[in-house]
């Protein structure tokens, strides 16, 4: 971050260049650190477009592309009429059935390890709980959870030889990984066909309303999307926001004291300093001014999160983590425009519900060592933890209570 803040004083789009991990290729691009830059490119998709690419800085060929991204990596109308589809599925109503399921699925996974005094917290609770949440959304039986989560670890872990299980063609690992899952999803639409249920898949499948739908090769790509989008951010969401809880003993006790009242403010503040998605790229579609730059049609945007939520123009004291910061209008979840988090709702209930029912029944929790960050080939799209070893006082799980 200490870089990110020499960059943002330089000027507000420094050019940068970067040799891509697997082309060797250079690669040359606006580095965004500014808080009103990202604001303004996310909220000009007109002038800012995703199309070219939002999930990698390199340029790639748009089937894979669009196989692994899904509608943020499109524009209007295709971007549109995609997410408009699921986002029927997205309102907080629609959502209520899954938003009341993560409780449940958090008081599960903790009872899984709260007797065993010390954890890899991410390994027992911020891998399993969102992905958890995901599949049963989406009607994934349990017993192909393990492939789930080791395909999407695949995507976004690419780059940490861990994630890969020993294989070491990351290309090869990545499609298999891809088809694995878009197989998967391709099998459970044609069963929720015939035997529709209560979940996201038969909601998807059916059209009783004569609406439009997504297309049976449209659905696969939204799952991975899914899966990823809405796994690992979550996932580092948590871990990072334990580790900020160790750090900052007295927020956290204020937290603990008051976590009702507190819980909202709390959970926008570690998305604001963990921000776990690292960056998303535009590309300009024309000659544009911007922040006083000329930048000439098909030049690279990249706009990093983390550092515009740090921006001290924006953000007073910006790298202190204070739990009641208010205003606190991060760029966490993406800038106002099109692409905002579609998950944004779900993903604020999951880290609140998974710190309520942490701080409450493991109340004296606490780290034991630094957190294990993922390795990452180049810049990574989220900025995961691999491992965060917790300590507390064992518990009886509440399942044989209940
Ligand atoms: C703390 C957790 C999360 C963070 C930090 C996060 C962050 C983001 C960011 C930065 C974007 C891109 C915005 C852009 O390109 O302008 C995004 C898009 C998206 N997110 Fe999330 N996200 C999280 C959780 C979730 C969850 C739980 C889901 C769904 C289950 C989800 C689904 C999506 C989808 C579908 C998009 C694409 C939206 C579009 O292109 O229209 N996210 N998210």
């Amino acid at each position: 971050m200490a870089q990110f803040a020499e960059i943002r004083e330089q000027g507000p789009l420094p050019s940068v260049q970067v040799t891509d991990a697997f082309t060797g290729e250079d690669l040359r691009f606006r580095a965004l650190t500014r808080y009103s830059d990202v604001v303004e490119v996310s909220r000009r998709p007109l002038d800012f477009c995703s199309g070219k690419g939002s999930t990698a800085i390199a340029d790639l060929q748009t089937d894979a592309m669009e196989f692994f991204g899904s509608f943020i990596v499109m524009d209007d109308p295709r971007h549109s009429r995609q997410r408009n589809i699921v986002a029927r599925s997205f309102t907080p109503r629609a959502l209520q059935g899954v938003l009341d399921s993560v409780e449940r699925i958090c008081s599960e996974v903790i009872d899984g390890f709260c007797e065993n005094g010390e954890a890899d917290l991410v390994e027992v609770l911020s891998q399993p709980f969102p992905l958890l949440v995901i599949c049963d959304m989406m009607g994934i039986p349990r017993s192909e959870f393990p492939t789930v989560l080791r395909d999407t670890n695949i995507i976004l872990g690419a780059g940490d030889p861990d994630m890969l299980g020993g294989r070491d063609d990351v290309m090869g690992a990545l499609l298999e990984a891809g088809f694995e899952l878009a197989g998967l999803m391709n099998e459970l639409a044609e069963e929720r066909r015939k035997n529709p249920t209560d979940d996201l898949t038969s909601a998807l499948v059916h059209n009783d309303l004569g609406e439009d739908m997504l297309a049976p090769s449209e659905l696969a790509p939204f799952f991975i999307l899914l899966a990823v989008a809405g796994n690992d951010t979550t996932r580092t969401a948590i871990s990072h926001g334990m580790n900020l809880l160790a750090e900052y003993e007295a927020q956290r006790k204020t937290w603990q004291a008051d976590l009702e009242r507190l819980t909202p403010g709390a959970v926008e503040e570690i998305v604001r300093m963990a921000s776990p998605v690292v960056f998303m790229r535009r590309t300009t579609t024309r000659p544009v001014e911007l922040a006083g730059e000329h930048l000439d049609e098909g030049e690279r945007l990249v706009m990093f999160y983390g550092a515009a939520n740090r921006d001290p123009r924006v953000f007073p004291d910006p790298e202190h983590f204070d739990i009641r910061r208010e205003p606190n209008n991060h760029v966490g979840f993406g800038g106002p425009g099109p692409h905002f988090c579609l998950g944004a709702h779900l993903a604020r209930r999951e880290v609140s519900v998974a710190f309520r029912h942490l701080l409450t029944r493991l109340p004296d929790i606490e780290v034991t060592g630094p957190p294990v960050p993922l390795q990452s080939l180049g810049i990574p799209l989220v900025g995961g933890i691999k491992h965060l070893p917790v300590r507390f006082s064992p518990t009886k799980a509440l399942a044989g209570r209940r």
